[in-house]
């Protein structure tokens, strides 16, 4: 009786497992130690090169923490936003929202040549970006997390993808959340992740429209500070500017902090997808106000939402490749 009451026991507990397992078997295929014996040294080779970057460059961390959140809506964290044009293949780099935007594909190669080098053929491009990501993050004060890896390098690119799932800065809120969704993204994560633009820059051309004709009438985005409007509009005239950059967090701009959110309580978001996170739902307007009163809530948020975010639909076991040049397929 004892016995079998043991063993029903034990078969419980085997099924709670399994059932366990399934439900985190989208992440459960990437995992932190995967180059812990083929290529131990990795991480530290991507800290130190993104860590040489970012003293010779302040605003690199932020250009690599975007590469990885283009990279994931596009097929999956699969590093297709690195392959370059070529005869049969149209660059995501090309794409609207990375055409003379994107940026930090010199830093990528350098630390791809070096994990060349000290392990061939074993730690793949995908999975480079997913390490920037977060020691970026970290060098300009923000979180840091366990980056799980064993991320695979496709064999292609999408600019249709490119220019069609990553939201675009006129985005209406209910685009920007649906985007998101189809990425297997709520709302905590997308309040959570925007919080990016704690960092780097946009040009004038992201944000143009809500200075001048923000819904066609000719009349400017009201929602957007009258002082701040007026310095955006300075150096961003009705034409002509189009690639003069700003800070996307003018108050600490090299700063990985909930600056960010303070600002779009004050009606200073830069753009117009950062400020209708205040003004286009209670439920994100909430988050915002949580993340701007509470900034080890929006750390937590946020690492956890990257760690998701990383998850995106990865190539894993023998899909893809592991490319030994991260702008080009291999030709074996
Ligand atoms: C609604 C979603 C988003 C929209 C519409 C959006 C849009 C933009 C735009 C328009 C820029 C300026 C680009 C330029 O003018 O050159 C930008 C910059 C940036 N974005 Fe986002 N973004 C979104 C979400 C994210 C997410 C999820 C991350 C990271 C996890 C992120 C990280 C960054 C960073 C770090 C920069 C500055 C890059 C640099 O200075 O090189 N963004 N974003
Ligand atoms: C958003 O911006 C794009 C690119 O500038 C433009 O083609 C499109 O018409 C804009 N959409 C809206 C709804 O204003
Ligand atoms: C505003 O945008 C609309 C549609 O994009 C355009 O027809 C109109 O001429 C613009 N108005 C001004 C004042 O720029």
């Amino acid at each position: 009786m004892r016995k079998g009451g043991a063993m029903t026991m034990m078969m419980m507990m085997v099924a709670v497992a399994l059932v366990f397992s399934c439900v985190s078997s989208a992440s459960a295929q990437l995992d932190p130690h995967f180059y812990s014996h083929s290529c131990p040294q990795a991480q530290q080779i991507v800290a130190s090169i993104v860590g040489k970057a970012h003293y010779q460059d302040p605003r690199m961390a932020a250009s690599l923490l975007r590469l990885h959140f283009h990279d994931c809506f596009v097929k999956g964290c699969d590093a297709s936003i690195l392959l370059d044009s070529t005869a049969s293949l149209a660059s995501e780099k090309r794409s609207v929202p990375n055409k003379d935007s994107a940026r930090g594909f010199e830093v990528v190669d350098e630390i791809k040549a070096a994990l060349e080098a000290a392990c061939p053929r074993t730690v793949s491009c995908a999975d480079v970006l997913a390490l920037a990501a977060r020691d970026s993050t970290v060098m300009t004060g923000g979180p840091g997390w366990i980056v799980p890896l064993g991320r695979r390098d496709s064999l292609g690119a999408s600019i249709q993808g490119s220019n069609n799932d990553i939201p675009a800065p006129n985005n209406t809120l209910p685009t920007i959340i649906t985007k998101f969704k189809l990425q297997g993204l709520d709302i905590v994560d997308l309040v959570a992740l925007l919080g990016s633009h704690t960092i780097g820059d946009s040009r004038c051309t992201s944000f143009r429209q809500r200075l001048y004709n923000q819904t066609g009438n000719g009349v400017p985005d009201l929602t957007l500070d009258a002082s701040a409007a007026a310095v955006l509009r300075q150096r961003c005239p009705r034409s002509g500017g189009d690639q003069n950059l700003f800070f996307l967090d003018h108050v600490t701009p090299f700063k990985f902090d909930n600056q960010y959110y303070k600002n779009l309580l004050a009606n200073k978001g830069v753009l117009s997808s950062d400020q209708v996170l205040l003004t286009g739902s209670p439920a994100t307007a909430d988050l915002v106000k949580l993340y701007a009163a509470n900034q080890d809530i929006f750390f937590q948020h946020f690492a956890q939402s990257m760690v998701k975010m990383g998850n995106v639909s990865p190539l894993t076991g023998a899909s893809g490749e592991v490319r030994t040049n991260c702008r080009s397929v291999n030709h074996n």
